[in-house]
């Protein structure tokens, strides 16, 4: 039994996972609310929500399995990358847990974990695969070739595509963090309104902050009352030239690498016309898509835990580390 938890951004969140991947609890309290009024995640306010929720939030995740930190076999935890901070609190719980109980630790790379949340379950996805990757963070195309780890195909040389949704939800006033508001209001949309070119870069990279300037100047030339009339068109249109750049590199890279199969996880994997698109592959589950503890918890499965002490010693990384 794993205990994981995940603080690497504004979800605090612990769950426990099997070994054979089932998830017997999976509690994620979100700060989103606290970050709403200044418009994005302020790293130091989300250090210290962690630091009051990071022990309720076990103790709920123990309890929602009925289980006691006795029933526990090792912690594992989000090492990075995020905000230094708030993976701070996150990894001293796990060490502190960890040492008081004499378990190992496991530390979990957050974009390990976003592909570990295919491996869940009783139907789970197996490698090799293509996955696309898109978060408020990252927006990548890995080739996935077993459990433990994966080759970086593509990437985003600017915004991550979550950061281009939330940055056009701000511009149609939709608030923080906006990819899923401007997800439903894309629907009363007509996406062929306006037209919203992404940038064609090399190889199997990504650009997305061409596209948000775009938005930027139709929204600057339409009055108040038309930006009014017309914000579901704007969304509808914004989001298709995005799903439309992902949807694209997508298919060039299984083409590229002859892969049979394709997955998609990270919190745009929720949104509704990227899955509509991308129908025929493998999706994260929606509960599994955005931040949570039970993917750091399923990939600890393919991590070698630390032993006690030398996890003592763990630092938490903010940017991506080399494979
Ligand atoms: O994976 P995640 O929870 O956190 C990171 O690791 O970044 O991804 C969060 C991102 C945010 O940018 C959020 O707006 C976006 O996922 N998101 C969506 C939808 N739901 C969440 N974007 C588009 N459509 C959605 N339905
Ligand atoms: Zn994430």
């Amino acid at each position: 039994m794993i205990l994981g938890i995940e603080t690497s951004c504004d979800e605090t969140a612990a769950a426990l996972v099997s070994a054979d991947g089932e998830i017997r609890a999976n509690v994620v309290a979100s700060q989103a609310d606290l970050h709403a009024r200044f418009g994005g995640v302020v790293p130091e306010v989300a250090s210290r929500r962690h630091l009051e929720l990071v022990a309720p939030v076990v103790r709920e995740a123990l309890d929602t399995a009925c289980l006691g930190l006795g029933d526990v076999d090792a912690v594992a935890v989000t090492q990075g990358p995020g905000l230094v901070g708030a993976l701070l609190v996150g990894l001293s719980a796990a060490k502190a847990i960890a040492w008081a109980r004499g378990l190992p630790l496991i530390p979990v790379d957050h974009l390990h974990g976003h592909v570990a949340s295919l491996f869940l379950g009783s139907d789970p996805v197996d490698p090799p695969f293509l996955c696309l990757l898109a978060t408020g963070g990252h927006t990548m195309l890995l080739d996935v070739h077993d459990h433990r780890s994966f080759t970086v195909l593509g990437e985003t040389i600017d915004d991550a595509v979550g950061e281009a949704f939330d940055k056009g939800a701000r511009l149609l006033g939709l608030g923080y963090p906006g990819g899923a508001a401007l997800d439903r209001l894309a629907r009363e949309g007509d996406a062929e309104r306006f037209s919203f070119p992404v940038a064609s870069v090399p190889g199997l990279d990504f650009s997305f902050s061409g596209v948000k300037t775009a938005l930027l100047y139709a929204v600057r030339g339409l009055t108040p009352s038309e930006l009014q009339r017309r914000r579901a068109d704007l969304a509808a249109s914004y989001q298709r030239a995005l799903v439309r750049a992902l949807v694209q590199r997508t298919e060039q890279a299984t083409e590229a690498g002859g892969f049979d199969r394709i997955a998609v996880v990270g919190g745009v994997a929720a949104n509704s016309e990227l899955r509509a698109a991308l129908a025929g592959a493998a999706l994260a589950p929606l509960e599994l898509c955005g931040d949570n503890a039970a993917m750091i918890a399923s990939a600890a499965r393919y991590v070698n835990p630390v032993p006690r002490p030398d996890y003592l010693a763990l630092d938490a990384y903010a940017s991506r580390q080399a494979a």
